[in-house]
């Protein structure tokens, strides 16, 4: 079995890129099913996520049939279900797989789907879990997400493209990736309005398909970015960090600020400094540069989940006690068992809350990654801790970051496969 084999304690010097972001390729791969010609994507990321998004499109024919066992290996399976019911009138998948960081339910989605006219049926095995049919067509509605989601408002916005009349979806999510889907649709014949707001405003076509003219350029991903800079925080040492959109990290980068990481923003990248390279610096150097921070994850632009558990690793060097409040989902804060095997001391107050005491020294140990977010924070953990860290599951982790160990030995880290 293939494990990441760490050895901690080597500073991160040189130039690293920040490659395209995977939450907002899967929608954009998965709103091929409006279009009448094959797509064009610039940048895709190379990671099993989206890889899997496109064996179960290429498996997509017009009986809607949702791949049963490709779909239970990741939550943007859901994606492509609402343009294939629009188009198809009928589809039929199972509850979509993913990280295990809750329950994750998909009532929104199928509230929306029978507000417009669907029909939902359930089943309790394979090869469908669900089945929904929309035999008069699908029309469009005014629909308030009762909890706001990402993925919800991308399929909705999917399906409204080709119903009958004009959707509203409110209480909608502000996620650059909406902005991000909602402008290539345009560039290709939708109209949306009033994506990366809470109210969106989709003229449906009545099942007219789109016609393909306007490539989509994938974005970088923001979730690498922050995860990155973090490592940089922790052991950068001139370190460069490129296509860095800083203004989808101002929450993150305020905290950064706040914790005491000094850092450069500049043309696109944020530097991290020699003289602020703190985890190896000497006895005690962490003490001298980093304070504790309470951190409340929140929708967009809140302080974003995904990098919830990266930011952990931060505050376990930082001088005194931290809050961290999790609050979209239940289950993420379950890597933190393992994370005090390596030496943290950190409080689970329940499913939500943890408190971190800093600063404490890390060692190396045997872990096995969760989830994506969750096992690249293993490996910024490993990559501060004295001795060797190996991490199993990496399918976890290359769900989401494309040769991780390759891009991270280029700046100076000792990491490899086994
Ligand atoms: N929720 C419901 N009912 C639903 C849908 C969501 O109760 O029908 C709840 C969830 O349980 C959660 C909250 O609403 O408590 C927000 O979940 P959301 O639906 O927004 O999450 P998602 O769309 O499944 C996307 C990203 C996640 C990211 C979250 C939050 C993609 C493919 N996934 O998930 O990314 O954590 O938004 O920002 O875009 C990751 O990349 O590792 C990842 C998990």
């Amino acid at each position: 079995m293939t494990k990441f084999l760490i050895k901690g304690g080597r500073a991160l010097e040189g130039e690293i890129e920040i490659n395209g972001s995977k939450n907002a390729a899967l929608p954009v791969l998965a709103s091929s099913v409006l279009f009448k010609e094959k797509i064009e994507i610039e940048n895709l990321p190379n990671i099993e996520d989206v890889k899997r998004m496109q064996e179960l499109l290429d498996k997509l024919d017009a009986d809607g049939r949702i791949d049963y066992e490709i779909a239970k290996k990741f939550r943007a399976s859901i994606l492509p279900v609402g343009a294939a019911l629009a188009r198809f009138g009928k589809v039929a998948f199972p509850h979509p797989g993913g990280c295990v960081i809750g329950e994750r339910p998909i009532d929104v989605f199928l509230d929306g789907w029978k507000i417009m006219g669907a029909k939902t049926k359930l089943s309790k095995s394979a090869p469908a879990d669900y089945e929904i049919t929309a035999p008069e067509g699908l029309f469009g509605v005014d629909y308030t997400f009762k909890i706001p989601s990402v993925t919800g408002t991308e399929a909705l916005i999917m399906t409204a493209v080709l119903a009958k009349g004009t959707t509203i979806l409110r209480n909608a999510v502000l996620e650059p990736e909406i902005k991000y889907l909602a402008d290539f649709l345009n560039a290709n014949g939708a109209q949306i309005a009033g994506a990366g707001t809470t109210t969106i405003k989709i003229e449906g076509r009545s099942g007219k398909l789109l016609n393909y003219s306007t490539r989509f350029i994938v974005p970088p991903d923001r979730i690498e970015a922050g995860s990155f800079a973090i490592l940089g925080a922790l052991l950068g040492k001139n370190l460069r960090i490129k296509n860095f959109v800083a203004g989808e990290l101002s929450t993150f980068l305020v905290l950064l600020f706040n914790v005491g990481v000094e850092y450069v923003l500049e043309n696109n990248s944020i530097i991290f400094p020699a003289k602020g390279w703190s985890a190896f610096g000497g006895k005690d150097a962490y003490k001298k540069t980093l304070r504790a921070s309470n951190v409340t994850t929140k929708e967009f632009p809140g302080f974003p989940t995904d990098l919830q558990a990266p930011f952990t690793i931060l505050l376990t060097q930082a001088e005194g006690q931290s809050l961290v409040h999790e609050t979209v989902f239940e289950g993420r804060l379950n890597y933190i068992q393992d994370l005090n095997k390596m030496g943290s001391r950190i409080t689970l107050c329940d499913p939500h809350r943890a408190i971190v005491y800093g600063p404490t020294k890390l060692s190396g140990r045997a872990l096995e990654s969760p989830d994506i977010r969750a096992g690249l924070a293993f490996i910024i953990a490993g990559l501060i801790a004295s001795g060797e860290t190996s991490i199993g599951n990496i399918y976890q982790i290359e769900r989401g970051y494309e040769n991780i160990d390759y891009r991270l030995r280029s700046i100076g880290a000792d990491i490899k496969q086994i």
